[in-house]
Protein backbone atom coordinates (compact mmCIF):
# COMPACT_ATOMS: atom_id res chain seq x y z
CA UNK A 1 0.00 0.00 0.00
CA UNK A 2 1.34 3.07 -0.80
CA UNK A 3 0.29 5.58 2.16
CA UNK A 4 1.80 2.72 4.20
CA UNK A 5 3.94 4.67 5.98
CA UNK A 6 1.54 7.73 6.90
CA UNK A 7 -0.50 5.30 8.84
CA UNK A 8 1.90 4.03 10.45
CA UNK A 9 3.31 7.43 11.67
CA UNK A 10 -0.31 8.60 12.73
CA UNK A 11 -0.71 4.66 14.69
CA UNK A 12 2.75 5.52 16.62
CA UNK A 13 1.25 8.83 17.80
CA UNK A 14 -1.67 7.55 19.00
CA UNK A 15 -0.33 4.31 20.62
CA UNK A 16 2.04 7.40 22.62
CA UNK A 17 -0.55 8.91 23.42
CA UNK A 18 -3.15 6.32 24.77
CA UNK A 19 -0.20 5.84 27.39
CA UNK A 20 -1.26 2.70 28.96
CA UNK A 21 -4.64 2.59 27.74
CA UNK A 22 -5.93 0.05 25.28
CA UNK A 23 -8.08 1.60 22.41
CA UNK A 24 -10.62 -0.18 20.52
CA UNK A 25 -11.37 1.45 17.17
CA UNK A 26 -14.39 -0.27 15.15
CA UNK A 27 -14.76 -0.09 11.40
CA UNK A 28 -18.44 1.39 10.21
CA UNK A 29 -20.79 -1.07 8.86
CA UNK A 30 -23.08 -1.08 5.75
CA UNK A 31 -25.98 0.62 6.24
CA UNK A 32 -29.27 -0.53 4.95
CA UNK A 33 -31.12 1.38 2.23
CA UNK A 34 -33.88 -0.45 1.60
CA UNK A 35 -35.21 -4.37 1.76
CA UNK A 36 -32.03 -6.02 1.34
CA UNK A 37 -30.07 -3.41 -0.40
CA UNK A 38 -27.29 -1.35 1.14
CA UNK A 39 -26.18 2.08 0.56
CA UNK A 40 -22.25 2.03 -0.66
CA UNK A 41 -19.80 1.85 2.05
CA UNK A 42 -18.46 5.12 4.24
CA UNK A 43 -16.05 3.94 6.11
CA UNK A 44 -15.72 4.81 10.07
CA UNK A 45 -13.04 8.13 9.37
CA UNK A 46 -11.06 7.49 12.47
CA UNK A 47 -10.66 3.35 11.67
CA UNK A 48 -9.47 4.88 8.03
CA UNK A 49 -7.31 7.36 9.60
CA UNK A 50 -5.32 4.84 11.92
CA UNK A 51 -5.33 1.64 9.39
CA UNK A 52 -6.79 2.86 5.55
CA UNK A 53 -8.58 -0.81 5.74
CA UNK A 54 -11.68 -0.13 3.82
CA UNK A 55 -13.82 -3.03 4.33
CA UNK A 56 -16.79 -2.94 6.71
CA UNK A 57 -17.05 -4.55 10.38
CA UNK A 58 -13.34 -4.93 11.34
CA UNK A 59 -11.60 -3.67 14.39
CA UNK A 60 -8.61 -2.18 15.24
CA UNK A 61 -6.57 -2.57 18.62
CA UNK A 62 -4.27 -0.39 19.95
CA UNK A 63 -2.65 -2.27 23.13
CA UNK A 64 0.63 0.29 23.92
CA UNK A 65 1.28 -1.80 26.90
CA UNK A 66 1.69 -4.93 25.22
CA UNK A 67 5.72 -5.88 23.44
CA UNK A 68 6.58 -4.64 20.59
CA UNK A 69 4.99 -6.14 17.21
CA UNK A 70 1.85 -7.28 19.20
CA UNK A 71 0.68 -3.33 19.65
CA UNK A 72 -1.28 -3.37 16.75
CA UNK A 73 -4.25 -5.48 16.26
CA UNK A 74 -7.00 -5.89 13.37
CA UNK A 75 -9.61 -8.32 13.22
CA UNK A 76 -11.01 -9.02 9.97
CA UNK A 77 -13.43 -10.46 7.76
CA UNK A 78 -12.04 -13.54 7.14
CA UNK A 79 -11.32 -14.74 3.36
CA UNK A 80 -14.17 -16.64 1.77
CA UNK A 81 -15.25 -17.43 -1.99
CA UNK A 82 -18.81 -17.75 -1.35
CA UNK A 83 -19.14 -14.23 0.76
CA UNK A 84 -16.42 -12.69 -1.95
CA UNK A 85 -18.48 -13.69 -5.03
CA UNK A 86 -21.17 -11.40 -4.07
CA UNK A 87 -19.50 -8.90 -1.67
CA UNK A 88 -15.89 -8.69 -3.60
CA UNK A 89 -12.70 -9.15 -2.73
CA UNK A 90 -11.60 -9.57 0.91
CA UNK A 91 -8.38 -9.16 2.34
CA UNK A 92 -8.55 -11.70 5.31
CA UNK A 93 -5.64 -11.78 7.87
CA UNK A 94 -2.93 -12.33 5.57
CA UNK A 95 -3.72 -9.35 4.19
CA UNK A 96 -4.28 -6.95 7.06
CA UNK A 97 -0.79 -7.85 8.00
CA UNK A 98 0.85 -7.84 5.06
CA UNK A 99 -0.80 -4.65 3.18
CA UNK A 100 -1.89 -2.76 5.63
CA UNK A 101 0.80 -3.36 8.75
CA UNK A 102 -0.70 -5.06 11.22
CA UNK A 103 1.07 -6.79 13.75
CA UNK A 104 -1.52 -9.27 13.92
CA UNK A 105 -4.52 -9.76 12.48
CA UNK A 106 -7.64 -12.69 13.52
CA UNK A 107 -10.84 -13.54 11.85
CA UNK A 108 -13.66 -11.62 13.47
CA UNK A 109 -14.99 -14.64 14.65
CA UNK A 110 -12.68 -14.91 17.05
CA UNK A 111 -12.78 -11.32 18.69
CA UNK A 112 -15.30 -12.59 21.27
CA UNK A 113 -12.55 -14.92 22.69
CA UNK A 114 -9.48 -13.20 21.94
CA UNK A 115 -10.63 -9.64 23.50
CA UNK A 116 -10.39 -10.45 27.15
CA UNK A 117 -6.77 -11.84 26.50
CA UNK A 118 -6.10 -8.24 24.52
CA UNK A 119 -7.62 -6.03 26.99
CA UNK A 120 -5.39 -7.80 29.92
CA UNK A 121 -2.55 -5.59 31.54
CA UNK A 122 -4.57 -2.12 30.26
CA UNK A 123 -5.02 0.26 32.28
CA UNK A 124 -8.17 2.02 30.80
CA UNK A 125 -9.94 1.32 27.51
CA UNK A 126 -10.20 4.09 24.98
CA UNK A 127 -13.48 3.23 23.26
CA UNK A 128 -16.28 5.07 21.72
CA UNK A 129 -20.12 4.52 23.82
CA UNK A 130 -22.97 4.96 22.18
CA UNK A 131 -22.18 3.90 18.82
CA UNK A 132 -22.17 0.75 17.32
CA UNK A 133 -24.40 -1.72 19.49
CA UNK A 134 -22.77 -5.34 18.36
CA UNK A 135 -19.08 -4.14 19.99
CA UNK A 136 -20.44 -2.23 22.80
CA UNK A 137 -21.87 -4.96 24.18
CA UNK A 138 -18.59 -6.88 23.96
CA UNK A 139 -16.66 -4.41 25.38
CA UNK A 140 -18.79 -4.03 28.17
CA UNK A 141 -19.17 -7.41 29.17
CA UNK A 142 -15.31 -8.22 28.61
CA UNK A 143 -14.71 -5.31 31.28
CA UNK A 144 -17.15 -6.81 33.46
CA UNK A 145 -15.98 -10.10 33.38
CA UNK A 146 -12.55 -8.82 33.72
CA UNK A 147 -13.86 -6.28 36.53
CA UNK A 148 -15.31 -9.71 38.31
CA UNK A 149 -11.35 -10.98 38.14
CA UNK A 150 -10.16 -7.74 39.59
CA UNK A 151 -11.83 -8.34 42.91
CA UNK A 152 -9.87 -11.91 43.44
CA UNK A 153 -6.81 -9.72 43.21
CA UNK A 154 -6.24 -9.66 38.89
CA UNK A 155 -5.42 -6.00 37.32
CA UNK A 156 -7.97 -4.77 35.05
CA UNK A 157 -9.02 -1.58 32.73
CA UNK A 158 -10.37 1.14 35.52
CA UNK A 159 -12.12 3.33 33.19
CA UNK A 160 -13.54 3.18 29.81
CA UNK A 161 -12.58 6.78 28.11
CA UNK A 162 -13.52 8.37 24.62
CA UNK A 163 -10.41 7.65 22.01
CA UNK A 164 -11.32 11.14 20.70
CA UNK A 165 -10.02 13.83 22.09
CA UNK A 166 -6.78 12.09 21.37
CA UNK A 167 -7.75 11.23 17.91
CA UNK A 168 -9.63 14.41 17.33
CA UNK A 169 -7.21 16.72 18.16
CA UNK A 170 -4.83 14.43 15.73
CA UNK A 171 -7.13 15.23 12.65
CA UNK A 172 -7.11 18.27 13.24
CA UNK A 173 -3.69 19.08 12.15
CA UNK A 174 -3.51 18.27 8.50
CA UNK A 175 -0.71 15.75 7.63
CA UNK A 176 0.77 16.75 4.33
CA UNK A 177 -1.43 13.66 2.30
CA UNK A 178 -4.35 14.45 3.83
CA UNK A 179 -3.75 18.19 2.45
CA UNK A 180 -2.95 17.32 -0.64
CA UNK A 181 -5.61 14.91 -0.99
CA UNK A 182 -7.94 17.97 0.16
CA UNK A 183 -6.49 19.98 -2.93
CA UNK A 184 -7.26 17.02 -4.98
CA UNK A 185 -10.92 17.38 -3.89
CA UNK A 186 -11.29 20.87 -3.94
CA UNK A 187 -10.21 21.21 -7.64
CA UNK A 188 -12.88 18.40 -8.43
CA UNK A 189 -15.18 20.55 -6.20
CA UNK A 190 -14.21 24.02 -7.89
CA UNK A 191 -14.29 23.02 -11.46
CA UNK A 192 -17.76 21.30 -11.31
CA UNK A 193 -19.34 24.59 -10.29
CA UNK A 194 -16.90 26.66 -13.15
CA UNK A 195 -18.75 23.59 -15.02
CA UNK A 196 -22.30 23.46 -13.89
CA UNK A 197 -22.41 27.29 -13.80
CA UNK A 198 -21.46 27.26 -17.64
CA UNK A 199 -24.72 25.28 -18.31
CA UNK A 200 -26.91 26.38 -16.56
CA UNK A 201 -29.98 28.69 -18.08
CA UNK A 202 -33.66 29.49 -17.40
CA UNK A 203 -36.22 26.46 -17.84
CA UNK A 204 -33.37 23.79 -17.02
CA UNK A 205 -34.80 21.85 -13.94
CA UNK A 206 -32.39 22.04 -10.76
CA UNK A 207 -31.43 18.39 -10.80
CA UNK A 208 -30.06 18.61 -14.50
CA UNK A 209 -27.49 20.14 -12.99
CA UNK A 210 -27.14 18.01 -9.82
CA UNK A 211 -26.15 14.95 -12.27
CA UNK A 212 -24.26 17.21 -14.19
CA UNK A 213 -21.92 18.30 -11.11
CA UNK A 214 -22.06 14.71 -9.65
CA UNK A 215 -21.12 12.80 -13.17
CA UNK A 216 -17.94 15.13 -13.43
CA UNK A 217 -17.36 14.24 -9.77
CA UNK A 218 -17.05 10.24 -10.80
CA UNK A 219 -15.37 11.34 -14.13
CA UNK A 220 -12.83 12.67 -11.94
CA UNK A 221 -12.32 9.44 -9.77
CA UNK A 222 -14.44 10.82 -6.97
CA UNK A 223 -15.91 8.43 -4.94
CA UNK A 224 -19.26 10.77 -5.81
CA UNK A 225 -20.92 13.56 -4.00
CA UNK A 226 -19.78 14.70 -0.32
CA UNK A 227 -23.12 15.25 1.17
CA UNK A 228 -26.60 15.63 -0.52
CA UNK A 229 -25.96 17.95 -3.41
CA UNK A 230 -28.08 21.25 -2.68
CA UNK A 231 -28.88 22.81 -6.15
CA UNK A 232 -31.90 25.56 -5.03
CA UNK A 233 -33.39 28.15 -7.65
CA UNK A 234 -34.55 31.21 -6.34
CA UNK A 235 -36.44 30.92 -2.53
CA UNK A 236 -35.37 27.44 -2.60
CA UNK A 237 -32.04 28.88 -1.57
CA UNK A 238 -33.03 29.82 1.50
CA UNK A 239 -33.64 26.49 2.82
CA UNK A 240 -30.81 25.44 4.10
CA UNK A 241 -30.45 22.21 3.82
CA UNK A 242 -32.63 21.71 0.54
CA UNK A 243 -31.55 18.62 -1.45
CA UNK A 244 -34.94 17.95 -3.13
CA UNK A 245 -33.37 19.65 -6.40
CA UNK A 246 -36.48 19.32 -8.57
CA UNK A 247 -37.38 22.75 -9.74
CA UNK A 248 -37.03 24.31 -12.96
CA UNK A 249 -34.79 27.58 -12.66
CA UNK A 250 -36.98 30.54 -13.30
CA UNK A 251 -35.43 33.34 -15.25
CA UNK A 252 -34.96 36.54 -12.66
CA UNK A 253 -34.26 33.97 -9.75
CA UNK A 254 -30.55 33.24 -8.19
CA UNK A 255 -29.08 29.83 -8.01
CA UNK A 256 -27.05 28.35 -5.22
CA UNK A 257 -24.80 25.36 -5.61
CA UNK A 258 -23.74 23.79 -2.39
CA UNK A 259 -21.62 20.71 -3.72
CA UNK A 260 -18.13 19.18 -3.32
CA UNK A 261 -17.14 15.87 -4.07
CA UNK A 262 -15.39 12.86 -1.46
CA UNK A 263 -11.90 10.99 -3.07
CA UNK A 264 -11.93 7.06 -2.48
CA UNK A 265 -9.44 8.05 0.26
CA UNK A 266 -12.86 10.25 1.69
CA UNK A 267 -11.61 13.74 1.56
CA UNK A 268 -13.72 16.44 0.71
CA UNK A 269 -14.39 19.20 -0.92
CA UNK A 270 -17.33 21.63 0.14
CA UNK A 271 -18.20 24.96 -1.97
CA UNK A 272 -20.94 27.40 -2.33
CA UNK A 273 -21.35 29.54 -5.19
CA UNK A 274 -24.28 31.73 -5.86
CA UNK A 275 -25.05 33.08 -9.21
CA UNK A 276 -28.11 34.67 -11.67
CA UNK A 277 -29.61 31.97 -13.93
CA UNK A 278 -30.07 34.30 -16.74
CA UNK A 279 -26.73 35.97 -16.54
CA UNK A 280 -27.69 39.42 -14.80
CA UNK A 281 -28.03 40.49 -11.36
CA UNK A 282 -31.29 42.46 -10.48
CA UNK A 283 -30.29 45.41 -8.10
CA UNK A 284 -31.32 43.56 -5.12
CA UNK A 285 -29.48 40.41 -5.72
CA UNK A 286 -26.26 42.47 -6.45
CA UNK A 287 -26.52 44.58 -3.42
CA UNK A 288 -26.85 41.26 -1.21
CA UNK A 289 -24.57 39.43 -3.21
CA UNK A 290 -21.39 42.15 -3.00
CA UNK A 291 -22.55 42.36 0.85
CA UNK A 292 -21.86 38.20 1.14
CA UNK A 293 -18.90 38.68 -1.04
CA UNK A 294 -16.83 41.38 1.10
CA UNK A 295 -17.79 39.75 4.56
CA UNK A 296 -16.63 36.56 2.88
CA UNK A 297 -13.09 38.29 1.80
CA UNK A 298 -12.70 39.97 5.04
CA UNK A 299 -13.38 36.49 7.35
CA UNK A 300 -10.92 34.57 4.86
CA UNK A 301 -8.46 37.58 5.51
CA UNK A 302 -8.75 36.78 8.83
CA UNK A 303 -8.32 32.70 8.91
CA UNK A 304 -4.33 33.05 10.36
CA UNK A 305 -2.90 31.69 13.28
CA UNK A 306 -3.63 33.16 16.76
CA UNK A 307 -6.95 34.46 15.11
CA UNK A 308 -9.81 31.74 16.13
CA UNK A 309 -12.71 30.44 14.14
CA UNK A 310 -15.21 32.54 16.38
CA UNK A 311 -13.20 35.52 14.88
CA UNK A 312 -13.51 34.60 11.64
CA UNK A 313 -17.23 34.14 11.81
CA UNK A 314 -17.38 37.84 13.41
CA UNK A 315 -15.34 39.24 10.39
CA UNK A 316 -17.98 38.03 8.65
CA UNK A 317 -21.10 38.74 10.77
CA UNK A 318 -20.20 42.47 11.43
CA UNK A 319 -20.08 43.24 7.38
CA UNK A 320 -23.17 41.32 7.00
CA UNK A 321 -24.88 43.09 9.47
CA UNK A 322 -23.61 46.79 8.83
CA UNK A 323 -24.88 45.79 5.01
CA UNK A 324 -28.06 44.99 6.18
CA UNK A 325 -28.60 48.04 8.13
CA UNK A 326 -27.36 49.99 5.06
CA UNK A 327 -29.84 48.69 2.78
CA UNK A 328 -32.60 49.32 6.04
CA UNK A 329 -33.05 45.40 5.90
CA UNK A 330 -31.92 46.07 10.03
CA UNK A 331 -32.31 48.78 12.44
CA UNK A 332 -30.01 49.54 14.90
CA UNK A 333 -26.71 50.07 16.14
CA UNK A 334 -24.48 47.08 14.81
CA UNK A 335 -22.98 46.04 17.97
CA UNK A 336 -26.04 45.77 19.71
CA UNK A 337 -28.09 43.59 16.54
CA UNK A 338 -25.09 41.44 17.03
CA UNK A 339 -24.99 41.00 20.64
CA UNK A 340 -28.85 40.60 20.54
CA UNK A 341 -29.03 38.37 17.71
CA UNK A 342 -31.28 40.82 15.90
CA UNK A 343 -29.98 39.14 12.75
CA UNK A 344 -30.81 35.68 13.47
CA UNK A 345 -34.00 35.42 10.57
CA UNK A 346 -31.55 36.55 7.91
CA UNK A 347 -28.42 34.88 9.04
CA UNK A 348 -29.04 31.90 11.03
CA UNK A 349 -25.99 29.61 10.73
CA UNK A 350 -22.23 29.80 11.33
CA UNK A 351 -19.61 30.70 9.19
CA UNK A 352 -17.80 27.67 8.96
CA UNK A 353 -16.19 24.65 9.89
CA UNK A 354 -13.52 22.30 10.10
CA UNK A 355 -13.52 20.17 6.68
CA UNK A 356 -11.38 16.86 6.39
CA UNK A 357 -12.11 13.21 6.33
CA UNK A 358 -15.97 13.97 7.64
CA UNK A 359 -17.65 17.56 5.76
CA UNK A 360 -17.80 18.72 9.53
CA UNK A 361 -14.91 17.66 10.41
CA UNK A 362 -13.82 16.70 13.95
CA UNK A 363 -11.62 18.53 16.58
CA UNK A 364 -12.68 21.23 19.33
CA UNK A 365 -13.87 24.79 18.59
CA UNK A 366 -12.73 25.87 21.99
CA UNK A 367 -10.93 24.73 24.62
CA UNK A 368 -12.80 25.55 27.90
CA UNK A 369 -13.94 29.06 28.02
CA UNK A 370 -11.47 30.03 25.18
CA UNK A 371 -11.61 30.09 21.63
CA UNK A 372 -9.22 27.52 19.81
CA UNK A 373 -6.32 29.30 17.99
CA UNK A 374 -5.86 28.81 14.21
CA UNK A 375 -2.93 27.05 13.19
CA UNK A 376 -0.84 26.21 10.12
CA UNK A 377 -2.73 22.80 9.06
CA UNK A 378 -5.93 23.34 10.03
CA UNK A 379 -8.61 23.65 6.94
CA UNK A 380 -11.49 25.17 7.33
CA UNK A 381 -14.73 26.34 5.52
CA UNK A 382 -15.52 30.38 5.40
CA UNK A 383 -19.41 30.47 4.27
CA UNK A 384 -21.49 33.10 5.57
CA UNK A 385 -24.96 33.95 3.94
CA UNK A 386 -27.82 35.89 3.43
CA UNK A 387 -31.40 34.39 3.27
CA UNK A 388 -34.51 36.46 3.12
CA UNK A 389 -37.87 35.16 3.24
CA UNK A 390 -40.60 34.94 5.50
CA UNK A 391 -40.47 31.57 6.97
CA UNK A 392 -38.97 32.88 10.38
CA UNK A 393 -40.68 35.90 12.72
CA UNK A 394 -39.01 39.37 12.40
CA UNK A 395 -37.47 40.24 15.86
CA UNK A 396 -39.18 42.92 17.42
CA UNK A 397 -38.55 46.63 16.83
CA UNK A 398 -36.72 45.79 13.25
CA UNK A 399 -38.05 46.49 10.17
CA UNK A 400 -40.67 44.19 7.80
CA UNK A 401 -38.97 42.91 4.85
CA UNK A 402 -40.94 44.59 1.37
CA UNK A 403 -41.14 41.42 -1.23
CA UNK A 404 -38.75 42.70 -3.48
CA UNK A 405 -35.98 41.30 -1.36
CA UNK A 406 -38.05 37.79 -0.63
CA UNK A 407 -36.63 34.77 -2.26
CA UNK A 408 -33.33 35.30 -2.65
CA UNK A 409 -30.76 33.51 -0.66
CA UNK A 410 -27.07 33.54 -1.18
CA UNK A 411 -23.98 31.66 0.21
CA UNK A 412 -20.46 32.16 -1.23
CA UNK A 413 -18.22 29.12 0.62
CA UNK A 414 -14.53 28.32 0.12
CA UNK A 415 -12.50 25.94 2.02
CA UNK A 416 -9.35 27.08 3.51
CA UNK A 417 -5.63 25.92 4.50
CA UNK A 418 -4.18 28.17 7.59
CA UNK A 419 -0.71 28.64 6.88
CA UNK A 420 2.16 30.92 8.63
CA UNK A 421 1.92 33.37 6.08
CA UNK A 422 -1.68 34.24 4.08
CA UNK A 423 -4.84 31.72 4.49
CA UNK A 424 -4.47 30.14 1.21
CA UNK A 425 -8.23 29.29 -0.71
CA UNK A 426 -7.89 26.10 -2.05
CA UNK A 427 -11.42 26.49 -3.94
CA UNK A 428 -10.19 29.70 -6.00
CA UNK A 429 -10.73 27.82 -9.32
CA UNK A 430 -14.30 28.29 -8.13
CA UNK A 431 -15.06 32.18 -9.86
CA UNK A 432 -17.09 34.28 -7.43
CA UNK A 433 -16.73 37.80 -8.45
CA UNK A 434 -19.62 39.88 -9.49
CA UNK A 435 -18.61 40.47 -12.95
CA UNK A 436 -17.21 36.26 -12.93
CA UNK A 437 -20.80 35.59 -12.24
CA UNK A 438 -22.51 37.65 -14.97
CA UNK A 439 -22.53 37.22 -18.65
N1 LIG B 1 -22.55 21.58 2.65
C1 LIG B 1 -22.59 21.57 4.03
C2 LIG B 1 -21.98 22.77 4.59
O1 LIG B 1 -21.69 23.69 3.87
O2 LIG B 1 -21.71 22.84 5.74
MN1 LIG C 1 -21.34 23.52 1.83
MN1 LIG D 1 -19.69 23.89 4.71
Amino acid sequence: MKDFEVFRGRRAKFLTQLGGKAAIIPAASLVIHHADCEYPFRQNSDFWYLTGFDEPDAVALFLPFRPEGEKYILFVKPRDPKTEVWQGFLWGSEGAVNEFGADIAHSLDDLPNLIGHYLSGAEGIAFRIGKQSSIETLVLKTWAEQLEKSQRGEACPSEIVPPCPILHQMRLYKDEIEIKSIREATRISAEAHELARKITSPGMNERQLQGAIEGYFLQQGARGPAYGSIVAGGDNACILHYTANNSILRDGDLLLIDAGCSLMDYYNGDITRTFPINGKFTSEQKALYEIVLEAQENAIKAATPRNSAEVVHYSALKILVEGLVDLGLLRGNVESLIEQDAYRHIYMHRTGHWLGLDVHDVGAYRLGEYPLELNAGMVLTVEPGLYISDRLEIPKGQPEIHERWKGIGIRIEDDILVTQEKPEVLTKLALKSVDQMEY
